[in-house]
């Protein structure tokens, strides 16, 4: 069963800075009259769209989306209707269906999570885990789109720069498109589990001897000379993917916004999407209200925080970036005006955390029997500030975006626990609470006795921490 609308939605591209409506991008999707990001807009929404049901009619669309995800069969429109992206392909520009290239991403689920609800001291407290895509991060919601888009252009190659999700993302719905792909990385700075995956969806893996900021610099000139088509985000099509996290997050909440959502900002890309589907919402009607979506970032990696901080949002001053969390590290983030832009439109805030608050809080999350890798974690650590400062208060609702799977970055978790991921904490209460969530393996010999007083001894442990 498929249910497919009579024709698709108007978009065009427009410049967010000058407002240019270009007809097409060129291949750095930087706008041609001033240089800035281009986004996707809309103006079918606002005149007659031939569609069926009209966007204009927000329980019939709901009700449509609702019978697409238990949609069966394996052809093309079933598939289509089964992705948690492109089932909402009325929010989305059209793309003829003989192009996509789906995983059945999205569909992914909502959480609870009790005890970081008390560790941040909130009532109501859930995760929506993007890391349950099919490559165990986010990205997948976005490249489904701008992988599509390549193919529909007949590009051979694409590429990207990227801290490991996008590389490992690309890969995959290349691969899935009989795509090549190109993939530039910070050497000896992203995850081996991210790295394996670029490199078993058989991507050309550059490792470059500089950071991710170096690694866009040399992606940009390349584009220019070179026909690859570039799927980082400032690539529209991406936004409009990760669009839908929010979309099906509101579904499954019965379309009754949270009072914040918070999410982690690297290159700033998934917040601008996140929240252009808020407005949007809101727009439509599918939504009474708009949650605030704040933005969290690691301190070694806050480009975006000083810049709304120091600035008022004025500039931003790149940085050398730096923090354990390293999908994250990054110093010049491409879309801090469309995130800025967000963050004033829904009434967010912007945090910055430590390292050890970001490690603290991921080993919480994973506690709660559900674990997201440490950029992620950066949500739950924001939460505790944001509640500290009186931003969000005890009673209101709050959902965290968690970004990446736990297996993404093993190394970090495995460090934690062993106790050796930091030298010299000094705060005593953090390194108490970090040593009241470690948990690292216990070597005994092969011995029935040996485990029972290991046994013994946890119990003990457990019964103290009461
Ligand atoms: N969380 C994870 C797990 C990420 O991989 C990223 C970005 C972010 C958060 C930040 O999202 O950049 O949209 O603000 N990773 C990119 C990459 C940069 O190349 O994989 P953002």
């Amino acid at each position: 069963m498929s249910t497919t609308p009579k024709a698709q939605p108007v978009s065009r591209l427009r410049c967010i800075a000058c407002g240019a409506t270009p007809d097409s991008a060129d291949q750095d999707f930087r706008c041609t009259t001033c240089g800035d990001l281009l986004e996707f807009v809309f103006p079918g929404w606002t005149g007659e769209t031939g569609l069926d049901p009209s966007p204009h009619d927000p329980s019939a669309l709901k009700d449509l989306w609702l019978r697409r995800r238990i949609s069966v069969g394996n052809d093309r429109s079933a598939a289509l209707d089964q992705s948690g992206v492109w089932r909402f392909r009325e929010l989305l520009p059209h793309l003829p269906e003989e192009n996509v290239i789906t995983l059945r991403e999205g569909n992914t689920p909502l959480y609870s999570l009790p005890r970081c609800a008390r560790a941040a001291g909130v009532d109501h407290l859930q995760a929506k885990h993007q890391g349950m895509n099919p490559t165990a991060s986010f990205k997948d919601t976005g490249m489904t789109v701008a992988a599509s888009a390549a193919h529909q252009g007949k590009f051979r190659w694409v590429a990207c720069a990227s801290t490991g999700n996008t590389s490992a993302s690309m890969a995959a719905y290349a691969a899935r498109g009989n795509m090549r792909s190109l993939v530039l990385i910070p050497e000896g700075k992203i995850s081996w589990g991210k790295l394996s995956q670029s490199l078993d969806y058989g991507a050309l893996t550059c490792q470059l001897r500089t950071d991710f900021d170096g690694c866009v610099r040399i992606l940009n000139e390349l584009v220019r000379q070179k026909p690859v088509y570039l799927l980082n985000s400032v690539n529209p099509y991406r936004i409009e993917g990760q669009k839908t996290a929010a979309i099906e997050l509101m579904e499954q909440l019965g379309w009754e916004p949270p009072d914040h959502i918070i999410v982690p900002g690297g290159n700033l890309g998934n917040s601008s999407a996140i929240g252009k589907a808020l407005v949007e919402m809101q727009e439509l009607r599918l939504m009474s209200r708009l949650p605030k979506l704040s933005i969290i970032q690691a301190e070694g990696a806050n480009p975006f925080y000083r810049s709304v901080r120091e600035f008022g949002g004025k500039k931003l001053e790149p940085m050398i970036a730096d923090t354990l969390a390293s999908a994250i590290r990054i110093g010049n983030p491409a879309s801090w005006k469309k995130a800025l832009r967000v963050l004033q439109a829904t009434g967010g805030e912007v945090e910055q955390v430590t390292e050890v608050e970001i490690a603290i809080a991921k080993a919480e999350i994973g506690a709660d029997g559900i674990g997201c890798e440490p950029a992620s974690a950066v949500t739950l650590a924001g939460l505790k500030k944001l509640r500290r400062s009186g931003f969000v208060k005890a009673g209101d609702s709050v959902v965290l975006i968690l970004t990446g799977h736990l297996l993404k970055d093993p190394d970090f978790t495995i460090q934690f626990h062993r106790g050796d991921l930091f030298t010299g904490v000094t705060e005593e209460g953090e390194a108490a609470r970090a040593k009241s969530l470690q948990r690292g393996p216990v070597v005994l010999d092969a011995d029935l006795g040996a485990v029972i007083a290991a046994l013994d001894a946890a119990e003990g442990i457990q019964n103290s921490q009461c």
